[in-house]
């Protein structure tokens, strides 16, 4: 909800019973307010720089209530504490806007707009040029939100100097290292540590699933890309975990509930990664957070011997969709494009190059989740 949007809403009565202040607003919702939560939310005590809870809950009894309670001439609500001779006044607009009972009356809305192979004839949805982005933050909210919602965009006609991914994503925030370094450079080299390292085709895959928490984006900058084949794949993990979902819920269920092991042994750095999660994760309001999910990086499975063949059964379903001509779409990067997706749920995959045929350089960069969400909500004034 945006902080702006109550700016005209107006509180026509308040009243109170034993436990919360009743508010009755101007266009018919009702919220209620329970004490201790606006005890505890008194805007009077956050930091005023760092915005952070001053305020020691444990100073004040469960017994706390208002002693008086009015509108002020503002229409803000006020209200005076039987403990510690304390005074609040909230704001219409920020009562509104952290109103839970109206929150918990709604049905959950997600944000996420989630696509198949038909993505392919509207690809402008998620193509955005490079100078809009660097010129005006209307264009890096746009860019912002294609990722967000779709999980997924291009940018078109970026430099194509080395490490010049930096220049546009330094306008989000910092980029997440690992020890494949930043930026990580997709090229075919000798003894790779990674098959991306390499001319062959890579099957759909998210990347570094073995890591607690996977980095959130991925952006490939495409500096030259004139050999043969390479055309990238990507797949909307959500679309396809809905798809599962609805059409084999109990496949569904067992990715849901079944820890797997992933893996990772790499040679350079003398490090063994191991890592146990399910394949679909949720979020707090039950919507899909992660797909998990990468054949190469599979550790032998070792659930329990009843479950096995029912994970098995569910893991080559979903293995199946994920490749599955209806989900995918295909297209060929060239010279200054970022494929820039959420790598937690878009997979990407590559068709087999002919490394003799020409030049083909990528550069990677990784970033959070938080920073992404975290610019946009600024962006878009939001107050979460
Ligand atoms: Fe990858």
């Amino acid at each position: 909800m945006n902080f702006n949007m109550s700016e005209n809403l107006s509180i026509k009565t308040i009243d109170k019973n034993n436990k919360s202040i009743l508010v009755d607003w101007s266009d018919g919702f009702k919220s209620k307010y329970n004490f201790l939560w606006l005890r505890d939310n008194c805007p009077s005590e956050v930091h005023p720089t760092a915005r952070e809870r001053t305020f020691n809950l444990l100073d004040v009894s469960e017994d706390i209530h208002p002693k008086n309670y009015s509108l002020n001439s503002e229409g803000n609500l006020e209200i005076e504490w039987s403990e510690g001779g304390h005074k609040s006044v909230y704001e219409k607009d920020w009562l509104r806007h952290n109103c839970y009972s109206i929150k918990h009356s709604r049905e959950y809305v997600s944000p996420y707009r989630i696509w198949d192979k038909s993505m392919q004839d509207r690809f402008t949805d998620i193509q955005i040029d490079y100078s809009e982005i660097i010129s005006s933050d209307d264009g890096l909210k746009k860019w912002l939100q294609q990722l967000h919602f779709f999980g997924i965009s291009i940018v078109k006609n970026a430099p194509t100097d080395v490490n010049s991914g930096f220049d546009i994503l330094k306008n989000i925030s910092h980029t997440r290292e690992t020890f494949f370094k930043t930026p990580f450079e997709v090229i075919d080299i000798p003894n790779p540590n990674n098959s991306a390292y390499t001319a062959a085709g890579l099957r759909n895959h998210i990347d570094l699933p073995y890591y607690e928490i996977a980095p959130g984006y991925q952006f490939l900058h495409c500096l030259i890309n004139n050999a043969t084949g390479g055309e990238s794949v990507a797949v909307d993990g959500f679309k396809v975990i809905d798809y599962l979902k609805n059409n084999h819920p109990n496949d569904y269920d067992v990715l849901l509930n079944t820890s797997v092991k992933f893996v990772n042994r790499d040679y350079t750095t003398n490090t063994i990664r191991v890592m146990h999660k399910p394949i679909i994760t949720l979020d707090h309001n039950n919507d899909y957070n992660d797909i998990r999910f990468s054949v190469a990086y599979m550790g032998v499975m070792d659930c329990h011997p009843d479950q096995m063949d029912h994970f098995y059964s569910a893991y080559r379903k979903l293995l199946s969709l994920l490749h599955d001509q209806r989900f995918e779409i295909n297209f060929r990067m060239q010279a200054g494009d970022i494929f820039s997706f959420n790598n937690r749920r878009v997979l990407h995959g590559r068709k087999e190059y002919d490394a003799n045929s020409g030049e083909r350089h990528l550069q990677g960069y990784y970033m959070d989740r938080d920073e992404i969400l975290g610019r946009l909500n600024y962006i878009e004034n939001l107050n979460p």
